[in-house]
């Protein structure tokens, strides 16, 4: 079967201001479907480059080649590294519900019915549903990351980008949502990049690459 190109790095270089490159003349691509690993030592880049894949920043020198349907950024969903505490008081749902922000809801209109079901669904596959009439500033680390990757779950996203998800969970709900996004993901046809530090059961991904600023580095399966 032929593999479809879902997005190419073509000698791509990344310098923050004026320093040095961060990332330098890194080449790769991802398949649509793929469900890939990614590892690297602090600072290899590895937070640079999903930025770039999500078009938070550009290329200093390179290019990414994108599938057409992939240009319109609200096919990516992106969970940072770090969840920040919110600032403004903001529900639970309501946290899942800005996942569908330039997707099919406008912030001028009440959120549909339909949409707040498709929340309450997601923040149940994260098993966090209980919470959601909370405000959002009362949750603990672990479970603001769980409202963060059911916010990312909600945008059924053709890529779905994961830093280190699973920092703050205790060790159950670790495995559990790893399976739970790699099902989703095979369920929905979606590409996963994901970074973790951690040895990760490889059947759940099909690809797993170390990046170091210069290479990309593919370990076959
Ligand atoms: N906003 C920024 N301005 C300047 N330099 C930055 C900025 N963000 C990151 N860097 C630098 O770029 C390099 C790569 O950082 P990046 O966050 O991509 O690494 P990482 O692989 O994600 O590391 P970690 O495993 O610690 O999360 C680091 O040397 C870092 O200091
Ligand atoms: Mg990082």
């Amino acid at each position: 079967m032929n593999k479809t190109a879902l997005l190419t790095f073509n000698e791509v270089s990344f310098a923050y201001a004026d320093n040095k490159n961060v990332l330098e003349s890194l080449s790769f691509t991802i398949y649509r479907g793929d469900r890939i690993l990614m590892s690297g030592e602090n600072g290899a880049g590895k937070t640079t480059l999903l930025k770039l894949l999500c078009g938070q920043i550009e290329p200093t020198a390179g290019t990414i080649t994108k599938m057409s349907s992939l240009e319109n950024l609200r096919e990516i969903a992106y969970v940072p590294q770090i969840q920040q505490a919110s600032q403004i008081a903001v529900s639970v749902l309501e946290s899942v519900l800005l996942g569908l922000w330039g997707k099919n809801f406008s912030f001028l209109n009440r959120s549909k019915k339909k949409d707040r079901q498709e929340a309450y669904r997601c923040l149940e596959l994260v098993q966090m549903e209980s919470f959601a009439k909370r405000d959002l500033r009362e949750l603990s680390g672990g479970q603001r990351q769980k409202v963060a990757i059911a916010r990312a779950l909600i945008r059924n996203p053709s890529l779905l980008l994961l830093d280190e998800p699973t920092t703050y969970l205790d060790k159950r709900s670790k495995s559990e949502m790893l399976s739970l996004i790699s099902s989703q993901a095979q369920k929905g046809g979606w590409s996963v990049l994901l970074i973790s530090h951690d040895a990760l059961s490889d059947s759940l991904f099909n690809r797993v690459f170390t990046l170091d600023n210069t290479f990309m580095k593919e370990r076959s399966l």
